[in-house]
Order: C-alpha cells, then sequence, then structure tokens
C-alpha cells in the first residue's frame, strides 16, 4: 500500500499560505497517488486528492460515507442555512428531487432564455457599445459580468430585477451583503489556525459581527419578496421561488434554498467567463474560430436555446478555460465512518476528503505534457466531434448524485453571453502581465479584468 506524503507542519502551511493552489498542485503531482494527507493546526486530518479514482469513489460509489458534514455546513451555516447546498442526508434528497423537477421543465429553460435576452440586449451590450465609442473608458469586465450574473441569478431565483447593471449606481445594498458574506464564511475555512472565528461570534465581534448584519439584510430581503410574493398568491411567476413556495415548503427553508441558488449560480458563472475572456485575449487564432461559430449560430438573429446546444467550440473553450481557472477551485466532504479509498489511502472517520479540481485540471497524467496551454481543440475527437472527458476526471461541476444543479443552465448563459458579445467586440487588456487568481468561495481574478472595448470589423 502507498503511504502519501504527509505534510504536518503549521510553518510550511503558513508561508504558502499564498500559494496554496500551485503548493498543493506541486505535491499532488509529485506524490505517487496523486494524493496527499495535510495536518492543520485543531483541523480535522485532510485527504487531498487530484486522482479521478479516488474522486469517483468520494463522490459516486461510496457517496453515503462522505457527506458534507458538521464542519463544512458549520462554516457556512449562518449563511446558507439549510439551502441545498449546506445540508446532508434526507434534507438535502427532498431538496434536491424538488429543485431537480424543476430544473427539468421546458417552463424554466425557456425563462432563462428570455431573462439572459433582455439582460443582455437592453444592459450589456449598451455598456460595451458606450466603452467602445470612447477609447479612454476602461472597464472592468470582471464586475460588469459579476453584476450581469446577479441580475440574471436574482431574476431567475426570486423573480426580482436588483438593477445591478447601471454601473452609474452603488452595488445594491443586498449585492454588497451577498459580497460580504460570501467572503467572510470563506475565510472562516481559510485561516491558518483553525475555528478563531467561534471566539470572534461568541462575542459578536470583527469580521463575525459584519457576517451577522449581512446575514440579517439578506433574510429581511428575501422576507420581503416572499411576503410580497404570498399575498399576491405565489403570481404564479416563472422564478425559483414562485416554484419552490408553489410545491408547499415552509418560508425559511424556501428563503434557504434560493439563497444557495443565488450564491451558487452568481460569481461561478462570472469567474468563467472573465478568465475566458482573458484567455481570448492572449490567443487570437482561437477566437476567430469562435467567432466564426457564433456568426453561424447567430445568421438568422435571435439566439434560440437549441442554438446554443450546437455551439460545441464555444463549450471547448468554456471547458478549456475552466480547466486552467476553475470557479470552484477545491470542494470537501467529512468520512462519516473509517474507509480505503482506491489507491489504498486509509480514511479515519471525521476526517477531511478534498477533490481539488485546480490541481486536477494541471496533472500531466491526466492532461499530457502540454497541460498547461489553452487548447480547447483538445476536447474534440479526431472526426471533430466533441469529446466530453469523464467528470471525475474534471469535477469543475462536481459529479455524481450532487452534481451541480444549474451545469446546464450555466452553459446556457456563459454561451450566451460570449455569442452575443464577441460576435460584435474585442476586449484590449490594459495589462499585459498575466493575471493573479485568486481562490475564495468562489474563484476571481485580483485586481479585476480591465479592457479598453474595441467594435470588431465584421
Ligand atoms: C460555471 C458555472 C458553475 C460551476 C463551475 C458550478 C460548480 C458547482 C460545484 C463544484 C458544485 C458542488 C459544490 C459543493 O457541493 O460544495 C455545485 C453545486 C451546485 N450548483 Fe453549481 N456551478 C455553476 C453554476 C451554477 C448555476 C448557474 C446554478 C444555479 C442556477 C448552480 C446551482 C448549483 C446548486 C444548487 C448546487 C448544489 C447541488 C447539491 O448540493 O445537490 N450552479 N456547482
Amino acid at each position: 500500500m502507498l503511504t502519501p506524503p504527509s505534510i504536518s507542519c503549521l510553518v510550511s502551511f503558513y508561508k504558502n499560505r499564498h500559494r496554496l493552489l500551485n503548493w498543493y498542485t506541486e505535491l499532488l503531482s509529485q506524490s505517487k497517488t496523486q494524493t496527499i494527507t495535510v495536518h492543520r493546526l485543531g483541523a480535522p486530518r485532510t485527504i487531498v486528492t487530484a486522482n479521478p479514482e479516488n474522486v469517483e469513489y468520494i463522490l459516486k460509489t461510496n457517496f453515503a460515507n462522505f457527506p458534507k458534514g458538521k464542519p463544512f455546513t458549520e462554516l457556512l451555516g449562518d449563511f446558507l442555512g439549510v439551502g441545498i447546498f449546506n445540508v446532508d442526508g434526507d434534507m438535502w434528497s427532498t431538496q434536491r428531487k424538488l429543485a431537480s423537477h424543476e430544473f427539468s421543465a421546458k417552463s424554466l429553460r425557456e425563462f432563462v432564455v428570455k431573462v439572459l435576452e433582455d439582460e443582455v440586449e437592453t444592459r450589456l451590450i449598451p455598456i460595451l457599445e458606450n466603452a467602445a465609442l470612447n477609447d479612454n473608458i476602461i472597464l472592468d469586465m470582471q464586475e460588469v459580468l459579476r453584476r450581469f450574473a446577479f441580475d440574471t441569478i436574482c431574476q431567475v431565483s426570486l423573480g426580482m430585477d436588483p438593477f445591478c447593471l447601471d454601473l452609474s449606481r452603488p452595488p445594491p445594498p443586498l449585492v454588497a451583503a451577498f459580497d460580504a458574506a460570501s467572503e467572510i464564511s470563506a475565510m472562516r475555512g481559510a485561516a491558518p489556525v483553525y475555528a478563531v472565528w467561534k471566539f470572534k461570534r461568541a462575542f459578536d465581534v470583527g469580521l463575525e459581527k459584519d457576517l451577522k448584519d449581512a446575514v440579517n439584510l439578506i433574510h429581511a430581503c428575501i422576507d420581503d419578496i416572499i411576503r410580497s410574493k404570498k399575498d399576491k398568491n405565489c403570481g404564479g411567476g416563472g422564478d425559483l421561488l414562485s416554484r419552490f413556495l408553489g410545491a408547499g415548503l415552509e418560508d425559511q427553508t424556501v428563503r434557504d434554498m434560493v439563497i444557495s441558488f443565488l450564491m451558487a449560480g452568481r460569481d461561478t458563472t462570472s469567474a468563467a467567463l472573465t478568465w475566458l475572456f482573458w484567455l481570448l485575449t492572449g490567443h487570437r487564432e482561437i477566437e476567430k474560430q469562435a467567432v466564426e461559430e457564433v456568426t453561424v449560430a447567430i445568421k438568422d438573429g435571435g439566439l434560440s436555446f437549441d442554438d446554443l446546444k450546437e455551439m460545441n467550440y464555444v463549450k471547448a473553450c468554456l471547458c478549456e478555460s475552466m480547466r486552467l481557472y476553475p470557479p470552484v477551485v477545491w470542494d470537501s466532504k467529512h468520512a462519516a465512518n473509517d474507509d480505503v479509498l482506491p489507491d489504498g489511502t486509509p480514511v479515519y472517520r471525521g476526517n477531511r476528503v478534498t477533490y481539488f479540481q485546480y490541481g486536477m485540471g494541471r496533472m500531466e497524467d491526466l492532461w499530457g505534457k502540454d497541460r498547461f496551454e489553452f487548447r480547447p481543440d483538445r476536447w474534440f475527437d479526431e472526426n471533430g466531434a466533441f469529446k466530453p472527458v469523464s467528470p471525475y476526471k474534471f469535477p469543475v461541476f462536481q459529479a455524481g448524485p450532487r452534481v451541480c444543479l444549474g451545469k446546464e443552465m450555466a452553459f446556457i448563459q456563459m454561451k450566451y453571453v460570449v455569442a452575443s458579445v464577441l460576435r460584435r467586440f474585442e476586449f484590449l487588456p490594459v495589462r499585459s502581465d498575466p493575471p493573479v487568481f485568486v481562490p475564495l468561495l468562489t474563484a476571481y481574478m485580483a485586481g479585476g479584468f480591465n479592457v479598453r472595448v474595441r467594435r470588431r470589423e465584421q
């Protein structure tokens, strides 16, 4: 049996805390099993793996033994409550069944495409058109895409439009509260000494007080929307909140459920799009091929759900970009009982088991010598057909019974934006040095993605 290397040194963790992603990736690629064990003061023993067989075992084969577990749900519990993202067992499966049913409804897909069409044509494109008219305008595309995603996910989840994409206004308080709640919750888990936050919460001081204020604001805002929907008898809206209320769940469960959807569906798509647009600015030949594909797809004007399903080159660009820059860089479960992973790593009850999307996208064994290169053509077979890879080798949307519920919706949204934007505009980055990838609950580009916008010559 191979024993994975163990890092039991708080000092190395502290020294490498600013480059944890690359440090873990290096350690994993040096490990024969692509698995390492980490010991951190006060935290459970943690197994980090980039081994697809282990990932399949954790996420599917022995799913029941690897719930998210209390140490995880505790970190996010104040923010996400009992929403789908943050619960296990029966509470999770009831919400999952209900939400899966709604996500497979044609009416939800049509509703999403309609929201996208309005948001793109009446807000996103005018902002880019305006920037293209004036060379002095520098747009932070990361911020634009985040605001776009928040408007979209609020309309889809709550049936409410927060008008974030009006750049002349500061972001609405709900957005600031969401930012604060996700950032502070993520920081709870990232501190070198584990669980210091519990003391701060007990005394209601520092960031813990800010978190409490942010969560109170989010709750008040969503409770208001629920009340007004109920006054109008749910209004038969196409949004998720109306659908969940219609299913007869308790108000608090519905509130927490939609918070999970807002959290899950917001910064993920904007992060993926930001990194793709940046990569394309350094790979103009690839960009040209993507433009050719979208020009054919849009030849008759609008973009239908079926047109969007067809755009495989854009899909390959998105997958390739998320391979290198996954919006969720790692994800952890906690073992319910002792176990042994397929590579022989022993797991003890209560251990944290983390599969590491960022590292997996950069393993030579999985992607070859050119693993650091942006090459969308690796997603096609020799006949030119799109070649999906095992979700356990490419778990950017997780995999197995808890696979991302919004995966299809995310691709629709991202393809819609890429097609609408690339066809008309190109971006010229202000900085020439590579941006820094920062992992929080969702990864982002440090300092934003600042660009000048130019109209694309037809
Ligand atoms: C590029 C975009 C996206 C990526 C990379 C992504 C990735 C993921 C990942 C890694 C998870 C597992 C996280 C965990 O269990 O801790 C997840 C779960 C989830 N995602 Fe996504 N996601 C994306 C977009 C979306 C969108 C647009 C929605 C909804 C509208 C969504 C809804 C969800 C939900 C509800 C879950 C929880 C599923 C469950 O626990 O059963 N996601 N996603």
